[in-house]
């Protein structure tokens, strides 16, 4: 029985690969590792993600940890200065969920993802009892088709965002010059 299942399951995910189908469910974490940008970034408390927010902040690499977690490593502006943070968050018992404290508790799940193109991410904060959310838009390259960032637009409006609280990173400095080495980093931040 266990390798009728192993069978199938082998099947499942070749035939996944094949079409680079879009999954939803029974997401696979560890194809989420690796390099990607910030592309639209959407929130319903809009200073959140405006300059200065707490939650505008540019993702550079995702790591899968060997329990679960997931290292996010990004960048923000601080005092207009690009600086390096890395923030780990734990695996909730819910698929493709996970939670971390950053300004308040938050609970953050993927909504959708191909692996190699693009990544959507649904955020919950709490804090001090006021709750909002955040939705992001990664990809594996600076920019991702017209297509993609509709279909990003209408789960916001599905979760009650407004086009006008969709912020375009692309269109913004998105600290890209710290994408590189320590090192190069280092030498880019003065
Ligand atoms: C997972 O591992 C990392 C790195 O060792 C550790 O910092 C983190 O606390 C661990 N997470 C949990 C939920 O134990
Ligand atoms: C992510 O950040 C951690 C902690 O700063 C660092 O050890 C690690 O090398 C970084 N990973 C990448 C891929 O930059
Ligand atoms: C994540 O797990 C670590 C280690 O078990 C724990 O200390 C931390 O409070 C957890 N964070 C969240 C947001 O659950």
């Amino acid at each position: 029985m266990k390798l009728l299942l192993l069978g199938l399951g082998l099947i499942l995910v070749c035939a996944h690969e094949e079409g680079n189908d879009v999954v939803r469910s029974n997401i696979d974490d560890s194809k989420i590792s690796g390099y990607w940008y910030s592309i639209l970034l959407a929130s319903d408390v809009r200073e959140k993600i405006e300059e200065g927010g707490s939650m505008r902040v540019f993702v550079k690499h995702i790591e899968v940890l060997s329990n679960s977690s997931l290292l996010f490593n990004m960048s923000t502006k601080v005092d207009g200065k690009c600086t390096e943070i890395s923030v780990l968050t734990n695996k909730t018992e819910k698929d493709g969920e996970y939670s971390v404290v950053y300004d308040g508790y938050n609970v953050f799940s993927i909504v959708e993802t191909d692996y190699t193109g693009y990544i959507v991410f649904h955020l919950v904060n709490i804090k001090e009892e006021h709750t909002f959310q955040l939705m992001k838009l990664y990809a594996r390259e600076p920019d991702v088709s017209e297509e993609v960032k509709k279909r990003f637009v209408k789960y916001c409006q599905k979760h009650g965002i407004v086009e006008e609280n969709i912020i375009d990173l692309t269109k913004v400095d998105r600290c890209l010059h710290t994408q590189g080495s320590e090192e190069d980093q280092d030498s880019s931040a003065e």
